[in-house]
């Protein structure tokens, strides 16, 4: 661990003075993020999730996007090592010059099929294929219209195409629609939502979406790494679970590092956006094949997902013991999100906010709560980072739990204690320093 004074010491004693260095520069920076206490750290992990060993202790862990379980899962080793021998470990070049293997063909194929459209089209990564998509469709005098809850790689995207960046309410088609109105002088409009929403666990509403788009002659774009796989009777994603026409939605984002337990992204949609995106698309043209060794991999994630529905039902039961348990947690002023899917946000209440600490990485402590309560859970070997601004907005920092059909009843059983154990401790330390007040005083 490197501490903020020790960057500045450092580049002082390399001689390295100069304001205007490297050195200089960047050490300031980094002592600002630990003065904010956001100075972002990587564990080092040994083993498979959600048991993964750090530094020699053993954790259970509650914040990976594993949802069926299948990242660990032998039946996908096996698939990686046989792709390698086929295919080789790596694509040797991108796709349009010698990089795109058979397994890659098969993979899209079948990606199409799940997604219930007509074709689909590999990237390394979900950031990247987002890239993709918005800088084909939209250019300069373009609008991009954002669930303001939007993952940071779409709105990253819409900064990359030149596109104006609008937002509308979180899971509003109304506001949406009203949007759409004021923007008819726009050239081309494209709404824009994720699924699943990534750091709340809720979900967009995209027939709602649908109609509004149809409506005002506007794209609709879908990020569904967080429902594919896991909602929908055949784990196709968000649009199966409400029941949408696929056809409705023009372009469709799904990733393989979550549910599917392998790693890249793809883009589904019509022949027309397909062959654009190979056209156009400088995230995917510009850049090594994904692996054609875990696209193989990946075949049998999707045989999983089609002949082992059990892993959802299992989810789903973990889902609601998770809720009905932490649902008490309610009078220590934490709350859970409105979530039915394995991403249970914990919201840290106004009233753990440490008096006299508002302001500057604070939101009055909030955030404080929420790395006292991830550091006590940690002490009880049980691993959930907390989410704090600016991924999330100020005021509602959090633990982001997330489960796996890979966890057991009696892992969810075990969670739901530690976390009240925590709480209540944190909880009673906090009164004693600020004389007593009631959760449900200091709440209201
Ligand atoms: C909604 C959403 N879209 C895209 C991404 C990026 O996907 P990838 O990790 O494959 O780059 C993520 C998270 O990683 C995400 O949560």
């Amino acid at each position: 661990m490197t501490a903020a004074s020790e960057y500045v010491v450092k580049s002082v004693m390399q001689g390295d003075t100069r304001k205007d260095s490297l050195e200089c520069v960047l050490a300031a920076r980094l002592a600002r993020q630990h003065a904010l206490q956001r100075y972002r750290r990587r564990h080092t992990t040994a083993g498979k999730g959600p048991h993964f060993l750090r530094q020699g202790q053993g954790y259970l862990t509650f914040c990976s996007n594993d949802y069926l379980g299948l990242a660990g899962d032998p039946r996908l080793a096996e698939a990686l090592a046989e792709g390698a021998r086929r295919f080789g470990t790596g694509g040797g070049a991108s796709h349009l010059v010698c990089g795109h293997s058979e397994a890659h063909e098969i993979l899209e194929a079948r990606l199409a099929a799940l997604t219930g459209q007509p074709r689909a089209l590999l990237f390394s990564s979900g950031y990247q294929a987002n890239l993709g998509v918005i800088s084909t469709l939209l250019g300069r005098g373009d609008v991009a219209l954002h669930d303001r809850l939007n993952h940071a790689s779409l709105l990253d995207a819409t900064r990359l195409a030149g596109a104006s960046l609008v937002r509308f309410a979180h899971r509003d088609a109304v506001d949406c629609g009203e949007r759409l109105s004021s923007l008819a002088t726009a050239r081309r409009t494209l709404v824009v939502t994720d699924g699943v929403f990534s750091m709340d666990g809720d979900v967009a509403d995209l027939p709602a979406l649908a109609a509004r788009c149809e409506r005002h002659r506007a794209w609709l774009m879908v990020d569904d790494a967080h429902g594919l796989g896991v909602l929908g009777t055949d784990g196709g994603g968000t649009w199966q679970a409400q029941s949408l026409e696929p056809g409705r939605i023009a372009a469709s984002v799904g990733t393989l590092g979550k549910a599917l337990g392998t790693q890249g992204a793809f883009v589904a949609g019509s022949e027309t956006l397909i062959e654009a995106l190979i056209q156009f698309a400088r995230p995917y043209i510009y850049t090594t094949s994904l692996s054609p060794a875990l696209a193989w991999a990946t075949l049998t994630s999707l045989d999983i997902v089609r002949d082992e529905p059990e892993r959802r039902a299992h989810l789903s039961t973990l889902i609601e013991r998770f809720r009905l348990q932490a649902a008490g947690l309610a009078e220590l002023d934490l709350h859970l999100a409105p979530s039915i899917t394995p991403i249970q946000p914990l919201i840290v209440g106004p009233s753990w906010s440490v008096p006299g600490s508002g302001g500057q990485g604070g939101q009055g402590g909030n955030e404080a709560a929420a790395l006292a309560l991830a550091a006590a859970l940690e002490r009880a070997a049980i691993w959930c980072s907390a989410i704090r601004p600016p991924t999330v907005p100020a005021g509602t920092s959090r633990l982001r739990f997330t489960l796996s059909a890979a966890h057991t009843l009696e892992e969810v059983d075990r969670l739901i204690g530690v976390l009240f154990d925590a709480a209540r401790r944190l909880r009673s330390a906090r009164e004693t320093l600020t004389g007593g007040t009631s959760t449900r005083e200091a709440s209201t």
